[in-house]
């Protein structure tokens, strides 16, 4: 892990007055975070060892990537931008992604001073609220992004996108903003779904039926929509680029929440070819529609299971112009086993995300999703335990709370213990727990991702409650007490510790 020291509000100025991809690039060199590479490497399958042996090497090896000049291409790539825990906090302007947590805390506290009791029930409206208060999107008329023009027969074929894996289906878009309007609401939804490349004019959109995009794609099929505006943002401001892999609640727009932590507004540009806005200051936009009469056969592809994940069909995406930056950066990253760029994405968004958690359920005080459980396969709770039971509900409510319902093992443990220290976590979840008696074995949904489950998209769930068992909860026997050294030999010993020699 990279250590964090950054003087947070230096550097918030500056990425305020960019939200631009480039200066990103600028801060991370200044930072020592970046390594240029200028060697002819090909985005078929040579950028993924480079980035796969960076991502899993030593903390000091572990840097964003920017290949100048990726053989047969003219525009540069970078990759691995967010892959450590001082990139991801630099891409949102915090000093340490701990802050996340903290900022929509606090901002929680200010804005309901009545206490989490009126908020639930009303938790998406009230987020809403909270993330747009003074941050009204700016239109623009003239954007960066539209520098450049490719209308009529506007192709893909000088974008240097990645073939990572040798058994992938071909290429994908990796790290792309898929901006579309649900066709009742209107509302904006913008999630990171990966493309994979048909032909110049062709992509397949893999938007995993719980996500926004697919309600979008649901709700037009009722209207009896054949078609959906769509755009595929590449680069421009971090935040953009990582919100969109943020799962915010349906019907709130994520750059709302770019826009929160830049303390500005994402300024937006009307599409030249849809009905649509997107950021102004992106690296790259292809525009298009989504052709619900055209669905194709979409992978396989490496995915972030560490497996690859078989052929499906999705729909296609049909490009109608693409508008650029004279001088674009293309954003990729590689997914695989991991741990991989995408755990840090997901982390920013485990810290954030948990004042939200805290909002229905005050009595979760931390969650952990370790990289080796790829996001849902593993969460950990820390919860403040007050009575018989409490901790079967935290597991019930996590799982009927937004994407955590694809969590396939919650683990529960005691208020005192450090969920984020993976060691301490296994020794209390493996010793506090009687197995025929403190699981709860249960079924539902789960990540399309998952090939465990005998059903796609359905399958069976574990919580475990690993937290000192009550009386009323037929433990009759005395709950140990933790081995602990007296305040006063810790002390002693602690004066000694020089003259020991050890
Ligand atoms: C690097 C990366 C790639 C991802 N690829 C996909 C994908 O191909 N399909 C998908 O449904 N979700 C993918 N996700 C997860 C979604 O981006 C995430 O669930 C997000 O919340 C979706 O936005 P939505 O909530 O607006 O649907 C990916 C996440 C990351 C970090």
């Amino acid at each position: 892990m990279c250590s964090v020291i950054i003087k947070t509000n230096l550097y918030r100025e500056f990425i305020l007055a960019s939200q631009e991809l480039s200066q990103f690039v600028g801060l991370l060199e200044q930072h020592r975070q970046l390594k240029r590479i200028s060697a002819p490497v090909s985005p078929e399958l040579e950028i993924t060892e480079i980035c796969d042996r960076v991502c899993k090497g030593s903390p000091e090896s572990n840097r964003a990537l920017f290949f100048e000049k990726p053989a047969g291409y003219d525009i540069p790539v970078l990759i691995n931008a967010f892959g450590c825990e001082e990139r991801m906090a630099l891409a949102l302007g915090v000093s340490q992604l701990e802050e996340l947590n903290q900022r929509l805390g606090q901002l929680i506290d200010l804005r309901l001073p009545g206490g989490v009791g009126q908020a639930v029930g009303r938790g998406r409206e009230i987020l809403g609220a909270l993330l747009s208060a003074g941050l009204r999107p700016r239109k623009v008329r003239k954007a960066p992004v539209q520098e450049v023009v490719h209308k009529e027969g506007a192709a893909l074929d000088f974008l240097p996108i990645l073939k990572c894996w040798p058994k992938d289906g071909g290429k994908f878009i990796t790290l792309p903003q898929v901006v579309t309007r649900n066709p009742r609401s209107g509302v904006r939804n913008v999630g990171m779904y990966r493309l994979q490349v048909v032909d110049s004019q062709t992509l397949l959109v893999h938007w995993q039926r719980h996500k926004g995009g697919a309600e979008h794609e649901r709700q037009a099929k009722a209207f009896r929509q054949e078609k959906i505006p769509a755009a595929v943002v590449l680069g421009g401001d971090p935040a953009c680029i990582w919100c969109a892999s943020a799962p915010m609640p349906p019907e709130i727009d994520e750059y709302l929440l770019a826009g929160f932590l830049g303390g500005a507004p994402i300024e937006f540009v009307n599409c030249v070819s849809q009905p649509l806005e997107v950021p102004a200051k992106a690296d790259i936009v292809i525009e298009g529609y989504v052709d619900l009469a055209d669905y194709r056969a979409e992978g396989p592809f490496g995915d972030h299971t560490g497996y690859y994940t078989p052929v499906e069909l999705f729909p296609a995406f049909h490009v109608t112009a693409i508008t650029q930056r004279k001088s674009p950066i293309y954003p990729a990253t590689v997914v695989g086993i991991p741990p991989m760029e995408d755990y840090w994405m997901g982390k920013a968004t485990e810290r954030f995300f948990l004042p939200l958690i805290r909002i229905f359920m005050p009595e979760v005080l931390d969650i952990h999703m370790p990289a080796e459980g790829v996001f849902h396969n593993l969460v950990l709770v820390r919860m403040q335990k007050r009575f018989p039971g409490h901790a079967h509900k935290v597991i019930h409510g996590l799982w009927g709370l937004g994407l955590l319902m694809l969590a396939k093992c919650i683990v529960v443990v005691d208020e005192w213990v450090d969920v984020q220290n993976l060691s301490q976590a296994a020794w209390q979840a493996l010793g506090n727990v009687d197995w025929n008696r403190d699981i709860l074995v249960s079924q539902g949904p789960v990540d399309q991702l998952d090939h465990a489950s005998y059903q796609p998209s359905f399958g069976g769930k574990i919580g475990i409650d690993a937290t000192a068992k009550l009386p009323e909860e037929g433990y009759s026997r005395q709950w140990p007490e933790v081995v602990a050294m007296t305040p006063e030999v810790k002390q002693h010993i602690s004066d000694l510790w020089k003259d020991l020699g050890l």
